[in-house]
């Protein structure tokens, strides 16, 4: 048993949207969970950057206690976790890209055609495409980079016109010239608005790999024996910049249960 909290980050709100899934999955399991805020967007950054940040973020968790480090963010998972594991050895570091496509690979045929959104440094590192062929090379992945999403939805904007025009122009262009019926959300801030693809695309199948993480999560402590005590754990948010967007999140996203909330300066 290890009762010592799990480290989840993400570059700012997006890894939010995991949390209600590791509630369910791991029930037992305290979180301490960090959002950069004050930086994102990762995703229209150099990888250089990106892995430097996630370093910071990861020293943070792992002074703060964390038994295991979680990147909620897909833009971190692409680029930044072998340095990580070279950087804490020892420490388990678990990305959110390779659990989602084993989830792809098992529900998915090469009769689908699958589109990617996510952010610019993801699709520029092809890991969803590498990860994915390693499961079903016949599987027919299309990808598209959103950068104007992120931005949006860190300041708020889920209801605009404005993040509807992008949705419309991104996801239409994949559905219009790629012939996509299922859609990955590629980035852990798009299930902020799920809601709103539903309504413009309600064809689409698609997949959060929320569940998919929490469950991986799972399986690698209890193979090393590192499950926390069977009572509720606790969770705690940090972020590098505490506005109320945070907590507006946090209330759209219905995370239910106890929490508190820090700003915290790397
Ligand atoms: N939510 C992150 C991801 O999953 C990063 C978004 C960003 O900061 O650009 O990729």
């Amino acid at each position: 048993m290890d009762d010592r909290p799990i480290g989840i980050f993400d570059s700012g709100v997006g890894g939010l949207t995991s949390i209600n899934a590791f509630s369910e999955v791991l029930p037992s399991e305290s979180i301490l969970y960090f959002g950069d805020t004050a930086r994102a967007p990762y995703g229209s950054k150099s990888p250089e950057t990106v892995r430097s940040f996630s370093r910071e973020i990861g020293q943070f968790l792992i002074n703060a206690g964390a038994k295991i480090l979680v990147a909620a963010c897909n833009t971190s998972s692409a680029t930044a976790l072998d340095y990580l594991r070279e950087c804490f050895p020892g420490m388990i570091v678990q990305g959110i890209i390779e659990p989602c496509a084993e989830q792809i690979a098992e529900e998915c045929t090469a009769e689908d055609r699958i589109g990617i959104i996510a952010t610019p440094v993801t699709v520029n590192s092809r890991a969803y495409n590498t990860e994915i062929a390693k499961h079903n090379p016949d599987l027919r992945v299309f990808s598209e980079a959103c950068p104007d999403f992120v931005p949006m939805i860190e300041s708020g904007a889920f209801e605009s016109k404005t993040m509807e025009t992008a949705i419309q122009h991104h996801i239409g262009r994949m559905v219009d010239e790629c012939g996509i019926n299922v859609l990955v959300l590629g980035c852990t801030h798009y299930p902020i608005i799920r809601d709103k693809i539903e309504s413009l695309f309600p064809d689409l199948r698609i997949i959060d790999p929320s569940v998919a993480l929490a469950k991986k999560t799972r399986q690698l402590l209890q193979e090393e024996g590192m499950l926390a005590s069977d009572w509720p754990g606790w969770r705690r948010f940090y972020a590098s910049d505490l506005s109320p967007r945070f907590l507006n999140v946090i209330e759209r996203l219905g995370i239910k249960g106890d929490y508190s909330l820090e700003r915290h300066r790397l």
